[in-house]
Formats: C-alpha cells, sequence, structure tokens
C-alpha cells in the first residue's frame, strides 16, 4: 500500500481531521501483535534507522526529580508510512513515594504524515515494554556469540521480565538463565512470570559477579542514575561476552566501556545529548556503530569470538512510531478503542 492508498484506507475507518481513536494499554495488548511481530517490527524500524530513511532528531527531556526522566520522542519513518510522538516518563522513586503507581509511563500521538493531524492517542507503556528487548535482541542477533548457553538479566522489574520472554527468539542455545535484583521478590516474581514462557531454566543470582561471570550475553534494566554508580567489575568480564544496557553506564565501568572492542548505541545524536546532560561524566566511548546499521548490514555485527560487545540502547522513536502503527491499523480493522472528536469544520 503506498501513502495515498493508506491514506484512503485510514480514511474509510476514521474521519481524518474530525476524530481521534484513543487506545488504552488493554485495547493496544488486544490488537494482538505477537512478539514474534513485535520483535520484526523493531528490526524493520531499525533498518530503515540504519538506511538514513528516517527524521528522528534526539529526544528532548524534563527532569522533575532528582533520577527521574520525561522524554519527547517524534520519528518519522519514511518507508513505514508511520509518523508521531511519545511522550515518556521514567520516575524510579515512585516506588517508594507512590508505591501503587508504576514508574514507567507515556503516551504517543500518531499522525497522518501526509496532513500532519493526529489520527490516533494511544498508551505507550506496552509499545515501550515490548520493543526494548526487541531493539536489545536484534543487536544480539549479529552480536552476540551464537553458541551462548547462559543468558544473564540485571533488574527484574517490566523490562527484566519484557527481556526474559522475548531472549529465545535469538538465543536458540540457551540452557540457563540467570537474574539480579536488588529485591528478592523481584527475582522470585520474574522466575514465576517468566519461567512457564521460556525454555531455559531460570535461576536466581548470588550477585551481580554471578551474573557476569556465568554468562556470555547479559542485559541490564536497572534505574538510569545521572552520574553512574558502577556495580559490574571490570575483571570480572571476559573475551566474547555481549552487554546490552537499556540504563546507560548506570552499572558498568567507565573502563570497561572504554575497552570494548565494539561499543555500539542506538543514535549517536541521543547519546551526544544524553552527554551533555551529564550522564557520562566521563565522556562517551568511541562509537563503533549504530545499532540499526547493524541490523540493516551497513556494518559488520560480531566478526570475532573473542569480541567484548557492549551495546548501549536508550530507545528510539522510531521503534515506537512504527509498531504503533501496526497496533492503530489492527485497532481499526477490529473496531477496537473510542473514538473522540477533533475538530468539527462546520462549527
Ligand atoms: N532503552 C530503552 O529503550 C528503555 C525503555 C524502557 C525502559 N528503559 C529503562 O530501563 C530501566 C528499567 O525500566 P523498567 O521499566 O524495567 O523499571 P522497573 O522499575 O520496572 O524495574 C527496575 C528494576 O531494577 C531493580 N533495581 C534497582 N536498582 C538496581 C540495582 N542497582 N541492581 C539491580 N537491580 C536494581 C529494581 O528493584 C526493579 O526491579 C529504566 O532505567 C528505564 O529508564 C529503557
Amino acid at each position: 500500500m503506498d501513502s495515498r492508498e493508506y491514506r484512503d484506507w485510514v480514511n474509510e475507518r476514521l474521519g481524518i481531521g474530525r476524530e481521534i481513536l484513543y487506545l488504552s494499554l488493554e485495547d493496544c495488548k488486544a490488537t494482538g501483535p505477537t512478539n514474534d511481530e513485535i520483535f520484526d517490527l523493531t528490526e524493520r524500524a531499525l533498518t530503515a534507522h540504519g538506511n538514513k530513511q528516517v527524521e528522528m532528531p534526539a529526544k528532548i527531556g524534563l527532569h522533575p526529580q532528582p533520577d527521574s526522566l520525561m522524554h519527547a520522542m517524534p520519528a518519522y519513518v519514511g518507508p513505514e508510512l508511520a509518523c508521531g510522538l511519545k511522550w515518556a516518563a521514567n520516575f524510579p522513586t515512585n516506588q517508594d513515594r507512590y508505591p501503587d503507581l508504576v514508574p514507567t509511563s507515556g503516551l504517543l500521538v500518531f499522525n497522518d504524515h501526509e496532513s500532519g493531524l493526529p489520527m490516533a492517542i494511544m498508551d505507550a507503556y506496552w509499545i515501550t515494554e515490548v520493543r526494548t528487548p526487541s531493539v536489545a535482541f536484534a543487536a544480539a542477533k549479529r552480536l552476540a556469540r551464537p553458541d551462548t548457553k547462559a543468558f544473564g538479566m540485571v533488574g527484574c522489574g517490566i523490562q527484566g521480565k519484557a527481556h526474559v520472554r522475548m531472549v529465545e527468539r535469538v538465543m536458540h542455545e540457551l540452557e540457563e538463565i540467570v537474574v539480579y535484583d536488588v529485591f528478592d521478590e523481584a527475582m522470585d516474581k520474574l522466575i514465576e512470570v517468566c519461567q512457564p514462557d521460556v525454555k531455559a531454566s531460570i535461576r536466581k543470582a548470588s550477585g551481580y559477579e554471578d551474573v557476569v561471570r556465568t554468562c556470555g550475553v547479559f542485559a541490564t534494566a536497572t534505574p538510569i542514575t545521572h552520574v553512574p554508580e558502577p556495580k559490574l567489575e571490570d575483571s570480572w568480564f571476559r573475551p566474547g561476552q555481549t552487554v546490552l544496557l537499556s540504563d546507560c553506564h548506570s552499572l558498568v565501568e567507565d573502563v570497561t566501556v572504554k575497552r570494548a572492542d565494539k561499543y555500539l548505541v542506538d543514535s549517536v545524536d541521543q547519546h551526544q545529548v544524553l552527554e551533555g546532560y551529564g550522564y557520562y561524566p566521563w565522556g562517551l566511548p568511541e562509537i563503533y556503530a549504530e545499532t540499526g546499521e547493524v541490523v540493516a548490514g551497513v556494518k559488520d555485527g560480531r566478526s570475532d569470538p573473542d569480541e567484548l560487545i557492549v551495546v548501549n540502547n536508550v530507545g528510539m522513536a522510531v521503534e515506537d512510531v512504527v509498531v504503533a502503527r501496526q497496533i492503530f491499523d489492527r485497532a481499526l480493522d477490529a473496531g477496537i478503542g473510542v473514538r473522540l472528536p477533533l475538530w468539527d469544520r462546520t462549527s
């Protein structure tokens, strides 16, 4: 379907410019994309990013509380006819201050890229939940050793669970998943809800060292601290490992990221902005490639079994809008969501 055909298809189902579709978190889930489909959509978004077929300025942010962030994330992905803006927040201190509220939230405005008009407002919590591990594992598919037997997860919250549920999508020889969290109950919960979904056996780590020494590939998804507070000692790392960071450099030592054979980020622009905000007080390492460039095949993935590779993905709006388009299309087809009036041109 080309751009005009797509617009006509939408217009037959929703009056562009007169109404918008509101999709709650449950509505988004009810449209039913599987993990495999989310993974494929995310790879398509990364491929478009790697081929420079997108417009995506670095996200700008507010930080109303210590170590909190609110990000405005716009993107247009031409090949996917996907255009919109995510307004996302992460407030880790909600755990203490508002225990009944989640730390991560977001809304996404999905626009008609032909006229600019908004067509939908949807929850972005679930989109973020599922696309983030897809990015990590799209990277791992090209950068991790295929013979990896143990995967580690540091941080057992929303992202920890989402990563564990998706890891076997790309790591087919896994025997063990080793998880660690500062809260014992978070590890117990992850094992309870994720073990039925994965073949590898999940066990609690005895500490950070256990994860790093045991696992050929591991991911970290803990609160992003404005200034890194390293917990993973450089001496525990070994050649051949692949490290997937979703929380900037919060837990890793500067020496580790700087001595890695390949260091990747999802968006150079984005990480330079974060550096300007002070998140990388010792400076960004030399960047080998953007994640999308490796996914698109513009840059090589792993070229040596002994390479230590660190991938630092902070999340990109291109992933969100491509997944959002799929959710929007399915919702229109299935009659999911609530139509809200936008503008009555007769008034
Ligand atoms: N890169 C991306 O695209 C992306 C997307 C979503 C979230 N994130 C980031 O991922 C991180 C996790 O997000 P979430 O939604 O899973 O949050 P969450 O609050 O659900 O989970 C965080 C978990 O980390 C644990 N934790 C806290 N400090 C720890 C430490 N020092 N060591 C080990 N565990 C620790 C907490 O107990 C909690 O279980 C956040 O920093 C968030 O900003 C990144």
